[in-house]
């Protein structure tokens, strides 16, 4: 019998919960594996008060006998990934078999330089914000069939031959172009030689791993990272990462045809939160805006810059209902919500004097959109407690089934609060 299939995906600009979600759902799966986004993603796990975030490792680390694999889509930062590694080791926590993909591209320490460089030279207006992990600047050496793979640094004399090539050009990019030093051949291909071997032992046929995984029945779970309005061909460009981070990209990203896939669950934040820059149009800078992001700790997982905090935008989720077939919501921080008066929502956008139910395409009409809102009545009980819907107070349960109404498809997670045990399972 074919094994379970489910994509879990980022519904809105990241920082969804992905992380806690994947690990809420992780009893149930045997293969946890990363599709694309490198180290730019910090997905956040609460168990027994203890709190871990992973950036390239998936978030199923945790739980023991279990495979775990980075894939072809995904960009390693070598010393990030065997940070993180190490820091579980020290905990005895690394309890799940690494996979990692030899089609996985690396990223190289030039790729950091030249994020950092590209960034600071966008003038107000064009900066993106990136999370300075070389993420874009990896993917265009991918894109332009000049990068080092992982199985590269496999082999010493390929992965010389590769560097050089790709040193003279980027020292030329960045000392002529961005008037930075120059990186040194010998330290970066040393470093580089010191990371094959230490990730020598976990290289593998990741699609090859995920095949017989399905084919023995067991459950399989694709983590995206990022979100759907941050992917690079459906998301607010250019304000966005250099990936895909929609659940077709796992199947690209992991090397399965896309009929495997048997659920899209799309993470869905109660309000919204967007790091970095590029229009929102349900942003709130006001009072209201700074308590959801005191409340809800908007505070990036991976870079620490305040998150800016908004209303749940209905037009969003629709296409992201759209944009990744998704087929069921796991919605989190229900809790952030209580005892915040009434609620808006945003049901529909005025564009240039236009009403408009649907998500526009281009940055321009994106940020001229004006939210429409509805305002749902709130609640102040205490819902942090709740492990069955009935349990949530009615007007809790009325804004969960808003958005099922508004969306078309059901919530069948709910989170209230960060702890692997702090979730509402309806009909899962
Ligand atoms: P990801 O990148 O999508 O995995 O999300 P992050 O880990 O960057 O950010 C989500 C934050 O919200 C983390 O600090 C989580 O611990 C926290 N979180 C997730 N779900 C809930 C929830 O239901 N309630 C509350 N209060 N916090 C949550
Ligand atoms: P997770 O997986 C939120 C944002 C950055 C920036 C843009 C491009 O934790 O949800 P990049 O470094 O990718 O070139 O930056 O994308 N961004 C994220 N925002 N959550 C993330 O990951 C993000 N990864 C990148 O802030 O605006
Ligand atoms: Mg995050």
């Amino acid at each position: 019998m074919k094994g379970r299939v489910e994509a879990v995906v980022g519904a809105q600009w990241g920082d969804e919960g992905k992380g806690r979600v994947v690990d809420a759902l992780g009893g149930k799966v045997d293969v946890f594996a990363r599709y694309q986004g490198g180290a730019n993603a910090g997905h956040t796990v609460l168990v027994d008060g203890q709190k871990y975030v992973f950036h390239l490792l998936p978030s199923g680390m945790l739980y023991p006998c279990k495979t775990c694999i980075i894939g072809n889509g995904v960009v390693v930062d070598p010393d990030q990934l065997l940070n993180e590694l190490k820091e579980l080791q020290d905990q005895g926590k690394d309890r799940a078999r690494l996979v990692i993909s030899g089609a996985a591209h690396v990223v190289m320490p030039y790729h950091k330089k030249i994020d950092k460089a590209q960034e600071s030279l966008r003038s107000k207006g064009r900066k993106i914000g990136t999370t300075g992990r070389g993420i874009g600047p990896a993917y265009v050496d991918k894109y332009s069939r000049c990068g080092i793979r992982v199985e590269d640094l496999l082999d010493g004399e390929a992965l010389r031959e590769k560097l050089e090539y790709n040193l003279d050009e980027k020292n030329m990019y960045l000392t002529k172009i961005f008037g930075a030093e120059p990186l040194a051949f010998s330290e970066v291909y040393e470093a580089a030689v010191k990371w094959g071997k230490a990730l020598a032992p976990y290289v593998e046929d990741a699609s090859l791993v995920i095949d017989e995984a399905i084919r023995e029945g067991k459950g399989v779970l694709f983590e995206g990272a990022q979100g759907t309005l941050l992917d690079i061909d459906h998301g607010t460009y250019p304000f966005v990462t250099s990936s895909s981070p929609v659940a077709a990209g796992g199947c690209v990203g992991l090397g399965t045809g896309p009929g495997v896939v048997d659920r899209v669950i799309g993470v869905v934040k109660a309000y919204c939160t967007r790091v970095g820059e590029g229009p929102f149009p349900t942003e709130d800078t006001g009072e209201a805006g700074a308590a959801l992001r005191e409340k809800g700790g908007e505070y990036g997982a991976t870079t620490g810059r305040p998150r800016r905090c908004g209303w749940l935008d209905l037009v969003a989720l629709r296409y992201a209902v759209r944009v990744n077939g998704m087929s069921s919501i796991a919605l989190t921080k229900l809790d952030v919500l209580t005892g915040m008066g009434t609620i808006p929502v945003c049901t529909g956008y005025e564009i240039d004097g236009q009403h408009e139910e649907h998500f526009p395409s281009g940055v321009y009409r994106q940020g001229r959109a004006k939210p429409v809102y509805e305002r749902l009545e709130g609640w102040s009980e205490d819902i942090s407690r709740c492990r069955e819907f009935e349990q949530l107070p009615l007007k809790a349960r009325k804004y969960v089934e808003h958005i099922e109404e508004a969306s078309g498809i059901p919530v069948n997670l709910i989170g209230v609060g960060p702890g692997r045990d702090q979730t509402i399972l309806r009909n899962f």
